[in-house]
Parts: structure tokens; sequence; C-alpha cells
């Protein structure tokens, strides 16, 4: 050996060392990469059924929440899954989070619909609290409800606490009631200017005041302060509403605002670097693909606005055939964020695919998630 080959061989066993000793957990990964769209298997070789939902990190643990969904319509749902894992790319199942309910009618029995769980941790109570997108056995899509549950632990059990439209009788702080539509009663097309401009005048938010706001797809923000948001497609998913959560999390406060009206975004995702907020939505075209939408704002309940589509590459312009769920901002790591999507199969929504994708961010600041068939988050 010359004595180059010697000091190669030596810096190469010591960047292996390095390696094993700074990454225990990756080193011995069964799965080092995440492969966006492919089939996920957790520990136990079984597919991940873990749909439309959120990750967090507690105790040197992810844990990733999602909707259980079955391989067949109607589609019957146990509830609300729970996985573990050390490195993001390792899963274990841990159960169900929250199970549906044997009891006749009640709000959770078996046949309800549980959509976009995403649960936060509360410092100040020390619990685990979940909310959900949730429509009541037999009812279709109509009761449009929150739902919220609790628990000690990240893995559960979750207790049901309760279910209901946001905020009755409370309007957002961003619209007044005397210049507020009231014509939700007369007969108006859809399609023509005036009833988009009521739209905008918030005829949906007056017609839904007494008994509360629509809550359909959802995800929770927790700022640095320790505030938490709720932020859902409301007024027939014409609109987002942004509503902040009480210190324990588990009630709403009152205060709520209403962003682009009439725009009908869902799916919505959010996440804040260097003081600013970012949200990813897409448009309602059910279990199909549409384009992203990216919007910003210098507070949650301040002005939002939308920018282009964030996503780059290969089917861009169909968010890569997925849509929006949650933005997981990596500890540990400075401006380290993961956008996920779900990748829906209508036909099969147990086997509807995740797409997981770092987000970039642009000389302008603005963010972008690039499509990536393989990826490991240990390059973040
Ligand atoms: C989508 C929504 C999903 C689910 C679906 C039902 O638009 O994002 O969470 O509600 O509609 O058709």
């Amino acid at each position: 050996m010359t004595s180059r080959q010697i000091i190669r061989t030596f810096l190469l066993s010591c960047s292996i060392a390095a390696a094993a000793f700074s990454h225990p957990s990756e080193a011995t990964a069964a799965n080092p990469t995440i492969r966006p769209g492919e089939i996920w298997k957790d520990a136990a070789g079984d597919t991940i059924n873990a749909h439309g939902g959120g990750v967090i990190f507690a105790d040197g643990k992810y844990y990733w929440y999602g909707e259980h969904r079955a391989s067949v319509r109607p589609n019957p749902q146990e509830g609300v899954n729970v996985y573990s894992s050390p490195n993001l790319t390792d899963w274990t199942y841990e159960g169900l989070a929250l199970k549906a309910s044997d009891q006749p009618g009640h709000d959770i029995e078996r046949g309800c619909i549980f959509e976009r769980p995403k649960v936060i941790y509360n410092k100040k109570t020390g619990k685990y609290v979940m909310y959900f997108h949730l429509e009541l056995k037999g009812k279709g899509y109509g009761p449009a409800r929150y739902a919220v549950a609790v628990s000690d632990a990240p893995t559960g059990p979750f207790k049901f606490l309760k279910s209901g439209r946001v905020n009755p009788t409370l309007m957002p702080t961003n619209l007044a009631y005397d210049k507020a539509s009231k014509r939700a009663g007369e007969k108006m097309e859809w399609w023509t200017p005036e009833w988009r401009s009521e739209i905008g005048n918030g005829m949906f938010t007056l017609r839904d005041l007494p008994g509360g706001q629509m809550s359909r797809d959802m995800t929770l923000f927790v700022d640095d302060n320790g505030k938490a948001y709720h932020i859902y497609s409301s007024e027939d998913n014409l609109t987002l509403h942004i509503a902040e959560l009480t210190d324990d999390y588990l009630d709403h406060t009152g205060r709520y605002i209403r962003i682009f009206p009439g725009g009908h975004n869902e799916a919505p995702a959010v996440m804040k670097k260097d003081g600013k907020y970012w949200m990813i939505a897409s448009g309602c075209t059910g279990w199909a693909p549409n384009e992203a939408r990216l919007m910003t704002a210098d507070s949650m309940l301040g002005e939002w606005k939308q920018l282009p589509n964030p996503c780059r590459g290969e089917n861009a312009d169909k968010t890569f055939l997925g849509q929006s769920n949650y933005i997981l901002k990596v500890p540990g790591k400075k401006d380290s964020y993961i956008a996920m999507f779900d990748k829906w199969d209508p036909k099969s929504l147990k086997n509807s695919r995740y797409l997981w994708l770092p987000v970039e961010w642009g000389e302008d600041g603005v963010p972008y998630v690039e499509w990536k068939a393989e990826w490991s988050p240990s390059e973040l």
C-alpha cells in the first residue's frame, strides 16, 4: 500500500466509525430512505395504515397518527392509528390511539367517519390533545364537525371528549355583523358574481352562526409561545377559518378569522420559519389531485396572502398526484421541514400512499417542495 492509499483507508474507516457513532439509529435502520408513493411497511411487515394524519416528536420518538382505512366501501373505520419511530423511516404499530365506540348513538360510534387526525402536546397540562374531522354515522358529510380527544401518553388510549361545530353564535374577528351578508335564505344561483360576492361577505358565516361554523379538512398548529390554532375548511368548503384554542387546547377561545372567502381551499398544513407563517393547501376535488396552493402571513390571525403553487418537478401541477396533510418541523435540525401529502386511492382508501418530501427554501425565502423518488431524513 502506498502512503496515499493508507491515508485514504484510514480516512474511510474514520468516517464509517463517525457515521455509526453519531447516528446509531440510522446505521441500523431497516428502511434508511423515504420512497414517496411506494408501499411502506411497519416493523411487523404490515402496510402502514395512517392516512390524512400528522407526526409529533415526544420523549425521543416520532409518533405518526392517521386515519385507519379499510379496503372495502363503505369504509368501516376502526378509529385513529398510531405508529412510533426513532428515525422517521422505521415504524412500529402501536395500535389504535382512539377507538371507534360500540355504543349506539355515540358521536364516534363505529360507522362514523374519522378524518385528518392531528395531535399536539400541551406543556402546561402534560396532555396529548387530538382534533379530527368527524362525520356522524349515517349522515354523509353533512354534520361537518370537529372532535376532541385527550390522552396522558402519546400512544393513547385517547379519551373522546366532545364534537360539534366551531364557535356557535360568535362572529369572526375580521367580519363585522353589520357588514355581513344576510341573504343566505334567498334564491341565488351559485355561479353568479352576485352569489360569489355574498359568499365573500360572509353569507354562509351568518347562515351557520347559531349552531357554529362547519369544520371539515383540518390541521392544528402550535406557535412558539404555546398558543395553538385550529385551521379548518368551513362554509361548505368555500372558506378557510383559523380559530385560536384555549390554553389547555380543549376548546376554542372564540377568536377566529376567515381567510380567502370563496377560495375553495382544503387540506391545510402549516409551518413557521423566521417569524413567518406558511400554509400549503389544496383545491376541492375530493380524492382526485389538484394544484397545491401556498399562502403566507406575518401572524396566524393576520392578513394571509396567496402565492403560486409550491410544488416542482414531476406532476407538480397535480401535487405529485397527492394532497397536503401536514408539515413536520424536524426537531434538533435548523430549518428542516417535511411536507406530507396523501396519494389517495378512492377504490381502496387503505391502499392510499404517503408522499413525504423535504421543504426547500428559495433565495427569495419562499418555500417549495421538489419531487424526489427517494431521499433520506439524515440528509436534512
Ligand atoms: C377530500 C378531503 C378528504 C376527504 C375527501 C372525501 O376533499 O380532503 O379529507 O374528506 O374529500 O371525499
